[in-house]
């Protein structure tokens, strides 16, 4: 080989090797941009729902914190893409929601009819940067639900308790199989509940148990895949 030759394939070589250091700089440095943008953007919306936790001025009767968490945590394990949500309030259990959501890929449709506490719900959703996943519909949930035409993959009904047994009838066909249906107050309201708690107990092609009993309770139903 001659020294041109010898001299031209070094250099080619440690061309290759100062591209190859240089891409992994960049993607290394990709990745930490993405994972820093991701833990603000959480950061973003959890300091939203302190706010929301500290400034309990009106009656928006939000679930705990933990039972918030228990929500995140069942839309992120089962990578729900479809959650409905019955009894919106100013938006504090649909943030938690959309806590999974983002990371999941998925939405929501929640439903008010109140139009006070919808625009604060609103005024929330901005704040947390989660206005993009969210739908508000506004009225009355028991006549707007027969609008929806999408799968569910998670139902979670927090409205009127009388009327958990209306929604949960016309929306059961909707969820999927394997699919979930949650609902707030199954303890200290189950006397208002008690057609829905018969139905989602006595149904062979439900599985449900009740959780976090006190002092609210909520129950976890499951549609079972045939
Ligand atoms: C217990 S609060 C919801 C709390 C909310 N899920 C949270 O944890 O942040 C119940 C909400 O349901 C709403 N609501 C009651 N009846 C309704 C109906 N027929 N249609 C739609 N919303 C209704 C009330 O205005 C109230 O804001």
């Amino acid at each position: 080989m001659t020294t041109n030759k010898r001299r031209l394939l070094v250099t080619i070589c440690a061309a290759s090797l100062i591209a190859i250091a240089v891409g992994c700089t960049a993607s290394d440095k990709s990745i930490k941009n993405s994972s820093a943008a991701n833990i603000n953007a959480e950061a973003r919306i959890l300091s939203v729902l302190e706010d929301m936790s500290r400034d309990r001025k009106y009656a928006m009767w939000n679930i705990t914190q933990e039972e918030g968490s228990l929500l995140r945590i069942l839309t992120a394990a089962t990578g729900a893409k479809h959650v409905v949500e019955i009894g919106t309030s100013n938006g504090y259990s649909t943030i938690l929601f959309c806590l999974a959501l983002r990371t999941t890929g998925g939405k929501m449709t929640t439903h008010e009819i109140d139009p006070y506490r919808i625009s604060m719900a609103s005024e929330n959703f901005k704040k947390a940067g989660i206005s993009h996943l969210v739908t508000i519909v506004e009225g009355d949930a028991h006549e707007k639900v027969t609008r929806l035409k999408e799968p569910i993959d998670i139902l979670y009904i927090d409205a009127d308790k009388a009327g958990y047994f209306d929604y949960f009838t016309k929306l059961l066909p909707l969820v999927r199989p394997g699919g979930l249906i949650l609902a707030h107050n199954t303890t200290d309201l189950a006397s208002e509940m008690q057609d829905y708690l018969k139905a989602i107990t006595n149904n062979p092609e439900l599985e449900t148990i009740f959780l976090l009993k006190q002092p609210s309770g909520l129950s976890v139903t499951l549609k079972k895949r045939r």
